[in-house]
């Protein structure tokens, strides 16, 4: 697989507004977009730290898997998200090398990204995004 850099990291929080005054007051990061992703329940607020991204995602609905996730383990560092030339080709790399995936093809992220998740299962704990 070609990783050219961490692309971002995604931080489930309760409350995006909750957190902003860390982030810019504290860390001195401004907050370039926030957008909602309907299919996966969030609402997403990006930061720059050079050329990656800090994505805080506040579940918009219980159902939401970031919401599942709060619930279970707490605020805090939900995946990494890796840069890649080529999602579907590195899904299919993967799994020839037997990681299990969450997402057998890509589908759009935030952004306008395409994404696709490997399985914690699979990655030493940490869930793991790709996309280009
Ligand atoms: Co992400």
């Amino acid at each position: 697989m070609d990783i050219s850099h961490i692309e971002h990291i995604g931080i489930a929080v309760k409350n995006i507004a909750e957190h902003l005054p860390y982030y810019e007051n504290v860390l001195g990061l401004k907050c370039y977009s926030v957008e909602e992703v309907a299919d996966q329940k969030v609402k997403t607020a990006f930061f720059k730290v050079g050329q990656t991204k800090i994505e805080l995602l506040e579940p918009t609905s219980e159902d939401s898997t970031i919401a599942k996730f709060i619930e279970k383990r707490g605020e805090g560092v939900h995946h990494i998200a890796f840069a890649v030339p080529d999602v579907a080709k590195a899904l299919a790399e993967v799994e020839a090398k037997n990681i299990q995936v969450i997402d057998k093809t890509p589908r759009k992220g935030a952004e306008g990204l395409e994404i696709a998740f490997l399985h914690p299962k699979s990655t030493g704990g940490v869930l793991t995004e790709l996309c280009q």
